[in-house]
């Protein structure tokens, strides 16, 4: 059901108050005001400065300024009517306020009244919960983009100096690329794109996707990757790779034809330093999908805005940015709920937590979820439960085989050729060794070998095993116990 719809149902069963979420108020009163004619109702608008004006521009002035005003307005008004309430939500820690919008929920239910408020951000005090439904208005999908496109072009069609090429491919590129834009903004893009080199074309889609990654940045939530580490940097881990290998096929329209369902998530827990990480990164570039880091800190740090905003703002950016890669690092730092003194409290975790099951689990947007943790027993165990994600895996410390490859890997990395050294006397040597640990080995190796004024040999990094105590040792306990919890409840990511 499309937005419009959507609202005009809720309209018509008589909410009394609806709660748009959105940064375009003039799409969201656009869509009201069609909805308003459709079901023959007065539509007003009210503002902190302008009090409540009737869309005909009709005001009813300075004594609806204040919000009690304006629902006082409201709650007179005899005819069918649509209250468009812009700033109302900086209002609502006044209790007045509150109490006189319990009013008007109250008996709007038993009118053809509604109020619809509007903004940004949402913030609902706890006790109007229950009296308020909340939409979140959607972003302008690929076809209202390509009115905005089509617009813009017509607009330039005689103009002496600038040249538009589009073919239908770079049509859909420069689309695509803009979806997760407002209105505003993806109209800014184009004109940008055009202004820069007088032109239109294929070169412009590039611009159009860093214009994306600003609005994603200036988000403060989501932290966009390029896919650029290889699945070939992350040594051993066979049978998660080969998971994920078949996985990404599955995003093909080809395998949509065939009858597969999109790869919703997967989790991945186990030690530190052997590759959860690195593995998030290495999806992407395996499947050339964009990476979208979510950092669970800020979402709860209330430093921009509340925590459940916060999350909704990210699962909706994601999804406009799809097909893409959600990548929730460190999960249990998030949801633990248990640190009240570094987040918020639990009662918060819990919903922000709650709403995130139910969207993983009904999301339509191909948006793959990658979480990561190493902490099992902080997480809530709603979260382990059969199919929230497709797959849990657990990835143990490497063994000798894996850690050869581990060496491998750091070793061509640092410039080296790997097969001048013993790479499994190496392997040997490392009993226990994260490939974390591993890599430091050869960093610190290379330092000695610097430092020597010589090549890097075997001996350095014989050496550096040996100074090295790996967590494996320190932290014997917690390994064990997280192998114990994983025995029947995960998969192990090396076959
Ligand atoms: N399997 C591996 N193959 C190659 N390098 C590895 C592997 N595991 C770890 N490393 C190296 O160690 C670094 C740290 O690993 P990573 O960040 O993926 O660990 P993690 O499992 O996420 O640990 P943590 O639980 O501490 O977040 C990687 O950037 C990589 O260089
Ligand atoms: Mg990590």
């Amino acid at each position: 059901m499309d937005v419009a719809r959507q609202i005009e149902v809720l309209i018509r069963a008589r909410y009394s108050v609806i709660y748009i979420v959105s940064w375009e108020e003039e799409r969201v009163e656009q869509t009201l005001r069609a909805v308003g004619e459709k079901l023959d109702k007065n539509v007003f608008t009210w503002t902190v400065t302008q009090g409540m004006l009737h869309a005909d521009g009709r005001g009813s002035g300075a004594s609806t300024g204040s919000a009690v005003q304006g629902l006082e307005f409201a709650l007179a008004q005899q005819d069918p009517a649509i209250f468009i309430m812009r700033d109302f939500d900086t209002t609502l820690n006044d209790p007045i306020v509150e109490r006189k919008l319990r009013d008007v929920a109250k008996a709007f239910r038993s009118s053809y009244k509604t109020l619809v408020i509007l903004s940004p951000v949402l913030t609902i005090p706890p006790h109007l919960e229950k009296e308020i439904t909340v939409i979140d208005y959607p972003l302008p999908d690929e076809a209202a983009l390509g009115e905005l496109l089509d617009a813009l072009i017509a607009q330039l069609r005689d103009h002496p100096t600038i040249h538009v090429d589009l073919t239908d491919e770079t049509r859909e590129g420069i689309l695509k690329a803009a979806l997760g834009l407002t209105a505003t903004e993806a109209e800014d893009a184009f004109a940008k794109a055009v202004i820069l080199n007088g032109k239109l074309d294929r070169d412009d889609i590039g611009l159009i996707v860093s214009e994306k990654q600003q609005v994603i940045r200036k988000s403060g939530i989501l932290e966009y990757y390029e896919a650029e580490e290889q699945i070939a940097t992350v040594g051993g881990l066979g049978a998660l790779k080969e998971w994920l290998q078949k996985r990404g096929k599955a995003f093909s329209e080809k395998a949509r034809a065939f009858g597969l369902p999109e790869p919703r998530g997967v989790l991945l827990i186990g030690v530190q330093g052997c590759g959860k990480s690195l593995s998030a990164k290495a999806v992407s570039g395996l499947w050339h999908l964009p990476l979208l880091r979510l950092d669970l800190g800020s979402v709860f740090s209330g430093i921009v805005g509340s925590s459940e905003m916060n999350m909704r703002r990210a699962m909706r950016l994601a999804e406009s940015v799809s097909p893409c890669i959600l990548w929730l690092d460190e999960l249990e730092k998030g949801f633990s709920g248990t640190r009240s003194s570094d987040f918020s409290d639990a009662g918060v975790a819990a919903r922000v937590f709650g709403s995130f099951i139910t969207w993983l689990q009904e999301k339509t947007q191909p948006v793959f979820v990658i979480a990561t943790a190493n902490n099992i027993s902080a997480l809530p165990p709603e979260l382990m439960r059969k199919g929230r994600f497709d797959e849990i895996f657990f990835i143990d410390l490497p063994r000798q085989d894996e850690r050869e490859e581990i060496f491998r890997i750091h070793i061509a990395r640092r410039e080296r050729d790997p097969e001048r050294y013993n790479l499994r006397a190496l392997a040997e040597e490392a009993e226990g060794f994260s490939g974390s640990e591993i890599e430091q080995v050869v960093i610190s190796a290379l330092y000695d070998a610097f430092d020597r004024a010589g090549e890097l040999s075997q001996e350095d990094l014989m050496a550096n095993i040996g100074n090295t105590v790996p967590l494996s040792q320190t932290r014997a306990e917690e390994i064990e116990a997280l192998r114990d919890w994983a025995r029947d409840r995960a998969r192990p990511a090396s076959p």
